[in-house]
């Protein structure tokens, strides 16, 4: 049989298309979706109960979507390393989903409000926006309290996450952990908020406004005589152990205890709440979907 110049030709193009065909198939397969989770981070361990709680919903939600992490905190992605744990910062990790092929990444910041962390965190994002070779298309969630609507959604988890015990005429005081940064108003305009249906609603910060004497004066000016007291953080670290439960001179349980104020501690950081679990679902969802653009 005399096989022509041209039937090998034919034979090579067919199998170059055959050769090719898994390639395509392989193009298809970079279309990876992933979600990168954000937060300040804590050294204890106890307290990354709340971290897994989140994961867990977030792979619950979105089964075939691999969930990482970063923490902004230096200080504590240090004292991570020390302990051999793996802890990467927000750019570290975005680098490594870029060149492990994710295409589109939700980042989901777990900060509370829109302070130094959270604005540092989008100019990380904008970075990789038309600068990476896989992600091509990358979005920025969060944080808590962005805006009037999602302060309507926080006053609603709130609600739903006073303790059942709490007895009518008791006050439920949150620690927020505050900064100089002028974002530091949406801890007030929060309590504004719940105190129109509750009064003995009440929102401090560790390091901002307002700080204990002026929630002290105000649960007296309310009559009130006993207190609950939450972290208003996603998890319940060493703010929450010392400077709102703890038995120094300055933690918030020892000057209403001085004030005359009886306290209870909860131990549990917003993460472990299903109403707040439930607000970052509901944004990397909208995230994953009408694909949200990086905001300012
Ligand atoms: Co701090």
């Amino acid at each position: 049989m005399k096989i022509t110049r041209s039937a090998i030709f034919l034979i090579g193009i067919a199998l170059l298309i055959i050769a090719a065909a898994p390639l395509q198939a392989e193009g298809k397969k970079q279309d990876k979706t992933g979600i990168l989770l954000v937060t300040f981070g804590t050294t204890f361990p106890e307290a990354r109960a709340a971290f897994k709680n989140i994961k867990e919903s977030a792979s619950r939600a979105f089964p075939d979507t691999p969930v990482k992490w970063a923490y902004t905190s230096e200080m504590i992605r240090k004292k991570m390393a020390d302990k051999g744990k793996q802890a990467d910062s927000p750019d570290r990790a975005l680098e490594k989903m870029d060149s492990e092929g994710f295409s589109r990444v939700a980042v989901q910041s777990l900060h509370t409000i829109a302070g130094h962390e959270f604005h540092d965190l989008v100019k990380t994002v904008r970075k990789f926006e038309n600068n990476a070779d896989s992600i091509k298309e990358i979005s920025i969630s969060g944080p808590l309290l962005d805006g009037p609507e999602s302060m309507e959604k926080a006053a609603h988890a709130i609600r739903k996450s006073v303790p059942a015990e709490r007895k009518p005429g008791e006050a439920v005081v949150l620690l927020g952990h505050g900064t100089h940064h002028p974002s530091n108003s949406a801890y007030a305009a929060l309590m504004w908020r719940l105190q129109t249906e509750d009064e003995n609603m009440f929102i401090g910060t560790v390091e901002g406004y307002p700080g204990p004497e002026t929630i002290i004066e105000q649960l007296g000016q309310n009559k009130v005589s006993s207190a609950w007291l939450m972290p208003f953080m996603s998890v319940a670290g060493d703010h929450a152990r010392n400077d709102m439960a703890g038995d120094g001179k300055d933690s918030w349980k020892t000057l209403l205890s001085e004030a005359g104020l009886a306290s209870r501690p909860v131990m549990k950081g917003f993460a472990e709440y299903e109403p707040f679990v439930d607000i970052w679902i509901d944004q990397l969802k909208e995230a994953i979907e009408n694909k949200i653009k990086v905001k300012d």
